[in-house]
């Protein structure tokens, strides 16, 4: 059997639909350049030089072809060739994972499936080894780290202020992040469901997939993988991504 037979079948979905709303401008963040190439373009060259993603599933707001084709060009030959068309997403973050997932299911059905933000573009080879070993061995596995602040559960009573309803123990606590790993099937029988039941809004695969039923495992993640979400993050992603361009 030769060694692409006996691996899964892995994808990708990567979720670029989004407005960017807390960052602003005109540009939405994954179309934004650090360290010279678009936060999009440096998160699709991540997945695609993994050896274990087989193909990658881009999903876009409708009207950001344009920009999407921009980012393709910064991106180098031999990795576009695993990026199948850009899909439209949706108008909430699950939507545009479903669309995803329907548009892999019109080829080759994967195996596996990672999902993952378009803005973590930081994502490292070693985290995309953890989330595709977790997703084979439990079926639906998601990035984690231990949080340093203490967090409260809080229902908020006027503008600014909410009443504190209970303090978890931090030790039990982990900020999740993507990529997060499902067997295809599954994930796409969960987004089904969810559909079928009017649930929308889920912030990330793995409280869907909890809703659904499914046990959820969380895997070691990378305090590195943030998420670039104020425009504070948009500036540190331009240095650090220009020191390492200055590094090579
Ligand atoms: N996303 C998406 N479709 C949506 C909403 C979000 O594909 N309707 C994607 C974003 O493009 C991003 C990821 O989901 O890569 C995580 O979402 P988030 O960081 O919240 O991005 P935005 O929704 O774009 O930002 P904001 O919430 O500040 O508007
Ligand atoms: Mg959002």
């Amino acid at each position: 059997m030769s060694e692409s037979a006996a691996r899964p079948l892995t994808a990708a979905v990567v979720v670029a639909a989004g407005k960017g709303l807390r960052i602003g401008g005109d540009l939405p963040k994954q179309y934004r350049r650090v360290g010279g190439r678009a936060v999009l373009t440096r998160t699709l060259a991540a997945l695609a030089s993994h050896p274990g993603i087989d193909r990658i599933q881009p999903v876009i707001a409708p009207d950001a072809a344009d920009f999407f084709r921009e980012c393709l060009a910064d991106l180098e030959p031999d990795l576009g060739r695993k990026l199948l068309a850009p899909v439209d997403g949706g108008a909430t973050r699950q939507q545009s994972v479903r669309a995803g997932l329907e548009a892999l299911a019109c080829g080759e059905a994967p195996d596996l499936v990672l999902v993952h933000d378009a803005a973590r573009p930081y994502v490292a080879t070693d985290l995309i080894d953890r989330a595709i070993a977790a997703g084979r061995a439990h079926g639906a596995a998601v990035p984690g780290v231990a949080v340093s602040d203490t967090i409260k559960l809080v229902q908020p009573i006027a503008p600014g202020i909410g009443r504190v309803h209970e303090t978890p123990a931090r030790e039990s606590l982990r900020a999740v992040q993507t990529p997060q790993a499902f067997v295809y099937a599954t994930l796409v029988d969960a987004h089904r469901r969810a559909v079928a039941e009017n649930r929308d809004g889920f912030t990330d695969d793995g409280a869907l997939a909890e809703w659904a039923g499914l046990a959820v495992v969380v895997f070691e993640g990378d305090a590195a993988n943030r998420k670039i979400t104020q425009p504070s993050d948009l500036i540190d992603a331009d240095r650090t991504f220009s020191e390492r361009a200055d590094a090579v």
